[in-house]
């Protein structure tokens, strides 16, 4: 069975990034020279996903913009023969496909997924956290899916965490069955003790589409929030469930530190600022 559909949430107020996210979505923000998004759509796409369905709310026209064609832009780039910048700006929106869909209450992640529920149909399909940003020689979205491949059911990326945060993430009991694959026993959302591993959730699934129906029955958390965890869990009583202990270095940009973190790393990366910003990094901590 071929994946080709991914859920993109991005309907939340990005209160930690206040005020800059008063009026720019969280998910535009620029990770050296890219929104993050963008960083989650190109691991899509080198993944072999074709359509991406985001779940927007007020205050995000900014992310249908980007990611469609802006003929004004790529008239005048043509004109003045800006070849290698026409060709970033046009490679955005080709080839896959974008649709749209509001959560209108913010009523957690569980939600925001069922909200792509019409789109999605009866297929298995990929779900994407634009705040963890992972850089990996073979995309995570890629190495799920061949353990999707092995076995057609939902795969949830996992990686190792200290003990002492546990707290900030879904964490799973597993099974090994596999090098870096499990088989998930249970599922807690951001366990307070007894954590029953250090094997956290991080922000890629691969979801039967069987979650649709677990998300009606999920109730909601302490905060009114009904949690993607808390269906899997339901998920768990008629279904398999496996976990890809992916290979990568994960970012989470949607912590101030992350997000600072993930721009040094990519900035390194790129060879025309690389040595000006290693001789600045020297300077200040000299
Ligand atoms: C969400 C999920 C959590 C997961 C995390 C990964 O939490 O609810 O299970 O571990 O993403 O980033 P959030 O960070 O949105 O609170």
């Amino acid at each position: 069975m071929k994946i080709t559909k991914a859920v993109f949430p991005a309907a939340g107020f990005g209160t930690r990034f206040l005020p800059a996210t008063k009026s720019i979505p969280k998910e535009m923000l620029p990770v050296v020279d890219k929104p993050l998004i963008q960083y989650c759509v190109e691991e899509a796409k080198a993944s072999g996903l074709t359509e991406i369905i985001f779940v927007t709310g007020r205050g995000k026209r900014a992310i249908e913009d980007y990611f469609d064609t802006s003929v004004e832009l790529e008239t005048i780039l043509k004109k003045k023969d800006q070849k290698e910048i026409l060709r970033l700006v046009s490679n955005i929106s080709e080839d896959l496909q974008y649709v749209y869909t509001r959560q209108k209450k913010p009523l957690g992640l569980g939600h925001a997924i069922w909200c792509a529920k019409n789109i999605i149909g009866g297929e298995p399909f990929a779900v994407f956290l634009s705040d963890d940003i992972i850089d990996s020689k073979v995309p995570v979205m890629k190495q799920m899916l061949r353990v999707f491949g092995k076995h057609p059911s939902t795969i949830l990326a996992v990686q190792k965490v200290p003990g002492k945060k546990t707290h900030m993430y879904g964490i799973i009991k597993g099974k090994k069955v596999g090098p870096g694959t499990y088989r998930v026993m249970d599922v807690v959302e951001k366990p307070k003790k007894n954590p029953p591993s250090n094997l956290a959730i991080i922000g890629r699934y691969i979801l039967a589409p069987e979650i649709f129906g677990a998300i009606e029955n999920t109730m909601p958390d302490g905060h009114g929030e009904i949690q993607l965890t808390d269906a899997i869990k339901i998920l768990l009583k008629t279904q398999d469930v496996y976990a890809c202990e992916f290979s990568g270095e994960r970012f989470d940009a949607g912590d101030k530190t992350g997000f600072l973190r993930a721009n040094i790393s990519f900035a390194l990366k790129k060879p025309e600022i690389r040595d000006e910003l290693r001789r600045f990094m020297k300077k200040l901590v000299s």
